[in-house]
Parts: C-alpha cells; sequence; structure tokens
C-alpha cells in the first residue's frame, strides 16, 4: 500500500474532477447518454418524489474510511458490479477507495483485471498468516485512487479454518483496522451467502448497501438478510446501519420491472436509493474489459448513474 499521491496532472486526490473522458476505443456507442442529467427530474425510477443531493465536498485529508459491506446472500442480484463500479465513481470524486473482494470465486478481482488463482498471496493470507500484512497484498487498479485487495478460492478454506478461531467473526475487521488512517472507503464485495465470511463483513462494516435485482423473487431472501443484519448489529456491532438498497437490473420499459420496483419502495420507503441501476449489456461487457464502466464507458448512462449513486452515498 503507498501513501496518497499527486495524480500525473500533478492536482492532489482531494480535487474533484468532472470532466468526463470519451467511451474507450471498442465500446459501442448505442448508450451514450446525451439526456439531461435526469438526476435532476422531480420524480425517479422509484416513483417517488427525488431528494435533492448535494455536491459532494472536496477533501483536503483522507480517513478515517467508512467500511460498507455489499451484502445480498442471493447470487447474481450485482453486488460486484456495484462495488467496482460506486468504487470507481467515489474515487472520480476525489476519495481513496479500498475494494475488498470477499469471496473466494475473486469475480471482484477479475473484474478490475486481475487473475485469482495466478495471485500468491491473497486477503486469505493476510486473515490467515500473522506474517502477512495488508501492504503485502493490496495492489492499484488503473483507477487512481481505488485499490483492491484480491481474493481467490483460497478463501473457502478460511471461512472452515476460522471457525476453530477465537473471535472469529472479528477477524476481517482485524485485519482491516491498520488501513483506516488511509481511506475514505472500503467496499466489502460479500459471497452470495450469510455464512461465516458475511458475518465478518457485517461485523466489520459501518454500514450495509443491499443490491436487489428488479425481479419478484428478489423480495424474498431480503427478510432474512435485515434479520441477520439486526442480530450481527444486537451481539457484535452495535453501529452497524443499513446505508441502503439500490435497485440494479431495473428495465423501464417492463410492467413486471415496473412493479416489483413499487413494491421495494412500499416495503422499506426512504432507505431505498433514488439512483437505480438498469439492465445494459454494458456491465457484462466490463467484467470482459476488466474496468469499471466509469472508465469503460464514461458516457453512458450506467456510468451516471453510479456517479448519482456516489453522491448519494457520500449525502448518508
Ligand atoms: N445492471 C446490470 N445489467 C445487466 N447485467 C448486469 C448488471 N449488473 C450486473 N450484471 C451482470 O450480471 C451478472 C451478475 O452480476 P454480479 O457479478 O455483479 O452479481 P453478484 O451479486 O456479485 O453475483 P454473485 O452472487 O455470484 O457474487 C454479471 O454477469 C454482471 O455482468
Ligand atoms: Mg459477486
Amino acid at each position: 500500500m503507498s501513501t496518497p499521491q499527486p495524480s500525473a496532472d500533478g492536482r492532489s486526490r482531494g480535487a474533484v474532477d468532472l470532466s468526463i473522458a470519451p467511451d474507450k476505443p471498442g465500446a459501442p456507442d448505442e448508450d451514450v447518454d446525451t439526456s439531461p442529467d435526469s438526476s435532476y427530474d422531480d420524480v425517479g425510477p422509484t416513483g417517488r418524489p427525488r431528494r435533492r443531493i448535494p455536491e459532494p465536498p472536496i477533501l483536503d485529508k483522507h480517513g478515517p474510511a467508512a467500511v460498507l459491506a455489499m451484502c445480498n446472500q442471493k447470487g447474481g442480484v450485482g453486488k460486484t458490479t456495484s462495488t467496482i463500479n460506486l468504487g470507481a465513481a467515489l474515487a472520480e470524486y476525489g476519495r481513496r477507495v479500498l475494494l475488498v473482494d470477499f469471496d473466494p470465486q475473486g469475480a471482484l478481482s477479475v473484474g478490475l483485471g486481475v487473475q485469482p488463482h495466478q495471485l500468491e498471496q491473497t486477503i486469505y493470507n493476510v486473515i490467515m498468516e500473522r506474517s502477512v500484512t495488508l501492504d503485502d497484498v493490496v495492489r492499484r487498479t488503473t483507477v487512481e485512487g481505488m485499490d483492491l485487495l484480491p481474493s481467490n478460492i483460497d478463501l473457502s478454506a478460511a471461512e472452515v479454518q476460522l471457525v476453530a478461531e477465537v473471535g472469529r467473526e472479528q477477524t476481517l475487521g482485524r485485519v482491516l483496522h491498520p488501513a483506516m488512517k488511509e481511506y475514505d472507503y472500503v467496499l466489502v464485495d460479500c459471497q452470495p451467502s450469510l455464512g461465516l465470511l458475511t458475518v465478518n463483513a457485517l461485523a466489520a462494516a459501518d454500514s450495509v448497501i443491499i443490491p436487489l435485482e428488479c425481479e419478484f423473487f428478489s423480495l424474498r431472501g431480503v427478510a432474512l438478510l435485515i434479520d441477520t443484519i439486526e442480530k450481527v448489529r444486537e451481539r457484535l456491532n452495535p453501529k452497524l446501519e443499513i446505508s441502503g438498497i439500490l435497485a440494479t437490473m431495473f428495465d423501464p420499459r417492463t410492467l413486471h420491472s415496473r412493479e416489483v420496483m413499487a413494491r421495494v419502495v412500499e416495503a422499506f420507503g426512504d432507505i431505498v436509493f433514488d439512483s437505480v441501476i438498469n439492465r445494459t449489456v454494458r456491465f457484462p461487457e466490463t467484467t470482459v474489459a476488466g474496468e469499471p464502466i466509469t472508465r469503460w464507458a464514461p458516457r453512458s448512462a450506467g456510468s451516471r448513474a453510479y456517479r448519482t449513486l456516489a453522491r448519494e452515498v457520500l449525502a448518508r
């Protein structure tokens, strides 16, 4: 890990640069969002009046970090995609961000162009071996100000090995502690389960973001997730809050998506973010490109949605 550095153009990382680079060669151009910024519309896709989001203040120093767990035990709802793109958008706003891959599948690492099976040391080694520190394993990403703590399949062994340890639920929090002063946000990409790794993420977190696919069956597991969050708050981590529910894979053209959205807003009210992530092939493409959408297709609607989400997170 390294100390904050001025960027190539000499500005410090605290400066907010809102100029948007052109899309990468090869990124198809069909969904470039040329509409006026819809984040200023009165009614958003949630069907609810939008709340005004203040411009994020410019930082002149970094830390202590807020830890956000990206959590839903349902698979394929956009946890990893949201971790990468929210992280990259927060970094665009001058925040120092650490992304923690806490899923043995290593999808977050892959999404940032890292081949997890080729790594000699990962988060597994930091957790299980006292001689390995965060600095040994954390690496920079192509996004300035955003670092990655990668994982691979080794992490699945940690879940078994930790069971016998004292303070097993607080392991992640303990290893992240030295990084808190360097970063403004630590985003933990959880695996799709409510097992010991996810409990570790919740025990280390200040708050949870629940990505929720706009699909009927998605609603079913959320009560169990909220129940787990409440148990962790009571027993392990009294400061734990739900930062918000993020509707993902929304298709404004289908009645089904709009109905699910209405149910979500009815059930969870104000904690549903006004920012909504539409379904678009741009996201699977970015995984192949190994880059966040904010770099792969900076002018796309998907980039804009994650930037608006970043502003909401900064304001909460
Ligand atoms: N808004 C979106 N529109 C279309 N595809 C998306 C969107 N968000 C994510 N995807 C795609 O859906 C798949 C699952 O997304 P992702 O890996 O982010 O979910 P996840 O919740 O992390 O999954 P898992 O539970 O397996 O870890 C990926 O192929 C991803 O590219
Ligand atoms: Mg994932």
